[in-house]
This record gives structure tokens, sequence and C-alpha cells, in this order.
């Protein structure tokens, strides 16, 4: 059974204190640490850029790994400063540019030495990135409307999670499969059923009276 990556969303922690957050995150067993990167374009709001995300690799080292969310327009021009301030992995949207621009970002991404991700909308259908899979690191199944955290999971979009599995089962593929919104350990379950093998959670981790216990709730819950 593939093992089950956890990766707690910093947009979630107490950002007086961004450094030892993102700390107390790795020290509570994240596997990953997941950066929501918002212009106030793409989505309505504003969260940090790579400034934040190259403080955050200063306070937890080289060795920890840093999966960058962007939801911003042109993730072309920008994805370059995300890999500067030491990003592991880089997801763009597939609503955010033209099929080409996505295209080629996707590959500039990989030629800079980092992990690629796409990520699509609850209202985006799967076949909007089928032809993108073979050439992905990793998958982004949004389980909110992204812009914010504390929302509810979509039970909606596990449709195309399934999809994704099995499109990976038939191309006996390692792409990664992650979903991001509303996930606690009641639909983590739902997640993991459907085929997914990284959960972001930003409320369930960061707010939850025992980070350790909740990193590891969530990593152990099993159809
Ligand atoms: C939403 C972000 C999520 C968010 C998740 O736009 O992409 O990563 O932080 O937060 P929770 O787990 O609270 O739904
Ligand atoms: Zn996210």
């Amino acid at each position: 059974m593939e093992n089950i990556i956890i990766a707690p969303s910093l947009l979630a922690a107490d950002f007086s204190r961004i450094g030892e957050e993102a700390r107390r995150a790795f020290a509570s067993g994240a596997d990953w640490l997941h950066l929501d990167v918002m212009d106030g374009h793409f989505v309505d709001n504003i969260s940090f850029g790579p400034a934040v995300c190259a403080a955050v690799r200063q306070a937890v080292g080289r060795g920890a790994f840093l999966d960058c969310h962007l939801m911003i327009e042109r993730p072309d021009h920008y994805f370059g400063r995300f890999v500067k301030a030491g990003a592991d992995l880089i997801t763009i949207h597939a609503e955010a540019a033209t099929s080409v621009v996505i295209n080629d970002t996707l590959q500039a991404i990989r030629q800079a030495g980092v992990l690629n991700g796409l990520a699509i909308n609850p209202a985006t259908p799967f076949e909007a990135v089928e032809t993108y899979l073979p050439h992905l690191d990793l998958l982004l199944v949004m389980s909110v409307v992204p812009g914010f955290g504390g929302q509810s999971f979509m039970p909606s979009v596990l449709e195309k999670t399934r999809l994704a599995a099995e499109w990976k089962q038939n191309h006996d593929s390692r792409l990664n499969i992650q979903m991001d919104g509303g996930i606690n350990t009641q639909t983590a379950r739902d997640c993991i059923a459907a085929g997914a093998n990284v959960l972001v959670a930003g409320s369930s981790t960061f707010r939850a009276t025992d980070m350790a216990e909740a990193i590891q709730l969530l990593r152990s819950t099993r159809s």
C-alpha cells in the first residue's frame, strides 16, 4: 500500500511566528509543508510571496520538503523566484493561463530541478488536465474553491480523484495525487479511498490542540 504524505498548510499558522510554525509542523511529523501563494487576482485573497518562502526555507533547513501551491496569474513569470526561494515542488493552476503557457511552464519547472504539479479547481473537469498527466509529478485536485482556509470539503470532486487514480494504474505511473481543502480525519478517508496519496490540511493540523496527534491520525486514516 502506498505511503500517505501529509502536508500541513502554513496558511493556517500563526503568521507572527512563521519560522517557528514551519518548524513545529516538521517536528510534529509533517512529510511536506504546503505554502499557499495567492496574488489577489487569480483568487480573491493575498497571502505571501517568494520572500516568505525563502524565510521558511531558512527556518526549516535544507532537508525539509517545501510544496509551493501557486494560486497566481502568470505562473510562467513568477515560478523562477520560488525556485530561488527553495521550493522542492511548484504547483501551478490549469486555469491560470493558456495550455501552451502551462505546458512550457511545467517543463521549465522540471528543467530548473524542481518537481512540477498542476492543480484543478472544483469546476474544472478532469479532461482539462488529462493530456498533461504523463508530464506531471503531481496532480492537485482542489476540494474547495481556492482562496481561503477553513472551508468545507466538496465531495463532488472525488470523482476526478478516482479518474486520476485509474489513469495512474493504467499507465503504471508514479504520479502523486494530492487533495487540498477541508481535509480532516473524516474527509481524509474518502480522499484516500478515491486514490489520493498526498493530503494537504491547514485548519485540522495547525489549529489542532495536538498537531503531532492530528498528523498521525490523518496519516493512518484508511477506508
Ligand atoms: C485554499 C488553500 C488550502 C488551504 C487549506 O485555497 O489552497 O491549502 O490552506 O486549508 P484547510 O485545510 O483549512 O481547508
Ligand atoms: Zn493549497
